[in-house]
Formats: structure tokens, C-alpha cells, sequence
């Protein structure tokens, strides 16, 4: 099967007055599709700017980031705008949650930007909630849930436009030991049972054991 995340040569500079920092520096990475990616490494070595311009919400100095036979430098801001709502969904460490919303409020979020009807957003939603395994707690606002139970909710939001890929930025990073085996489990059946094609990054070992591989950045380059 062909790749189907190709990140070929793909350099992110940012400037800081006369400084210029090399965030991403010659990468290229392939992903197949279905595939869970880890990718590790020390903090400020640009991953999260790796999993930024996958998701089109940055873009690359230079190199091309093609996503199903898509080049996405090439796409339109209303094209890269379907892109982030229906093509892949975000998970963040901190879930990101709107507090003044219920767990359906938030999962329903995404929805309200393409055209559908209520009866169809209930029932994305709950079959998103039911997925997480969270219908329970769809009523509950963010601050009467435990963080496993809010990165259940953010889990089912970044997964409620039937998209095919997940990003995950440390999805772990903010919870106990338990709930990040919760959550890693999660994660693991979305990719096997759901399709679910994931690169996430962590700087835990045992969250990237869940992972089918690992690879590396170092100050912007692969190391694997
Ligand atoms: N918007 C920005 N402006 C300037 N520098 C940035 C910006 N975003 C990230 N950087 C720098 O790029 C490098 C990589 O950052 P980042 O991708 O966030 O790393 P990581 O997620 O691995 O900790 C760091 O040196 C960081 O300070
Ligand atoms: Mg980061």
C-alpha cells in the first residue's frame, strides 16, 4: 500500500528578530494509512509543529505535506478548512474542552460547521460518545469530569466528523497512571476497530508501546 501521509523534506522556520530557529529541519516521513505512529523527543525538537502542519493549521517553509494524493500547500483556505473539520481530528493534552458546554454541547461543536440537520449531529454525536464508551456523561459539564473522562469527550469531538486521522499532542500527559492505560486502550481500538489512522506524540515509553512503530526528532530532524 502507498503512503498515505507523505511528509517529504519539510523544513518550519520561524524568526525571532535576527534569530532564525529551524522548528523542522529536512523532514520526510511516511505513514501508511490505518497506521499509529509515536513520535518522541525532547521538548522544543518540533513535534507539535510536525502534528500543526499535518493538521493545517501551520505550514511548511519549504518541502511538501501530501495527505491522501492531496498536497495540502497546494489546497485553498476553504479547501484547508474542510480539511481540518472533516479530514482529521485534534487531541490535545489539555483536552480543550469549553467549560460552559455539556460533553454533547462539545462533541457536537464540529458539527455546526457543515451542513446538518440536528437529527443528524445527534446521532454523529452519539454514536462519537458511544465509541469513547462516555454516553453516560454526555449532560456533564467539563468540571464534573475526571481528565480521563474530558480526554474521553475531546476524543469523541476530534472523531465526530467521521474523519480518518488523529493527531494527538501527549493525549497522556495530564492524567494518572490509570487513565492514561484508559485512554492508550481507547486510542488503540479507534485504530484498529475504527480505521483510525494516528500520530500522536508522547514522552511516555509505555503510551508509545501502544503504537505499531516510534520515531524520533531531535532540534527539528529525525533521528530514526
Ligand atoms: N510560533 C512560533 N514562533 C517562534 N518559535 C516557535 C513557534 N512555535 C514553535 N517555535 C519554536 O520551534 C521549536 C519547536 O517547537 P515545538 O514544535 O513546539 O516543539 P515540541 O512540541 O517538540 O516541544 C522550539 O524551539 C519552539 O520554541
Ligand atoms: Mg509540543
Amino acid at each position: 500500500m502507498g503512503s498515505f501521509i507523505e511528509i517529504n523534506d519539510v523544513s518550519r522556520l520561524y524568526y525571532q528578530g535576527d534569530n532564525e530557529i529551524k522548528a523542522l529541519d529536512h523532514v520526510s516521513v511516511n505513514i501508511t494509512k490505518g497506521e499509529f505512529v509515536a513520535l518522541m523527543g525532547p521538548s522544543g525538537s518540533g513535534k507539535t509543529t510536525l502534528l500543526n502542519i499535518i493538521a493545517g493549521i501551520d505550514k511548511q517553509t519549504s518541502g511538501r505535506v501530501t495527505v491522501d494524493g492531496r498536497e495540502l500547500g497546494a489546497m485553498t483556505e476553504a479547501e484547508l478548512t474542510t480539511w481540518r473539520t472533516r479530514g482529521m481530528g485534534y487531541v490535545f493534552q489539555f483536552y480543550n474542552l469549553i467549560p460552559v458546554l455539556t460533553g454533547y454541547e462539545n462533541v457536537e461543536l464540529p458539527l455546526l460547521m457543515l451542513p446538518m440537520s440536528k437529527a443528524e449531529r445527534h446521532d454523529h454525536v452519539m454514536a462519537a460518545l458511544e465509541a469513547v464508551g462516555i454516553v453516560e456523561y454526555s449532560t456533564h459539564f467539563p468540571r464534573q469530569l475526571s481528565g480521563g473522562q474530558e480526554q474521553r469527550i475531546a476524543i469523541a469531538r476530534a472523531i465526530v466528523t467521521d474523519a480518518t486521522i488523529l493527531v494527538a499532542d501527549e493525549p497522556t500527559g495530564n492524567l494518572d497512571a490509570e487513565s492514561e492505560i484508559e485512554i492508550m486502550e481507547l486510542l488503540k481500538e479507534l485504530n484498529k476497530n475504527h480505521d483510525k489512522t494516528i500520530i500522536m506524540v508522547t514522552h511516555d515509553a509505555s503510551a508509545a508501546a501502544y503504537a505499531d512503530r516510534t520515531t524520533k526528532l531531535e532540534k527539528g530532524r529525525l533521528t530514526n
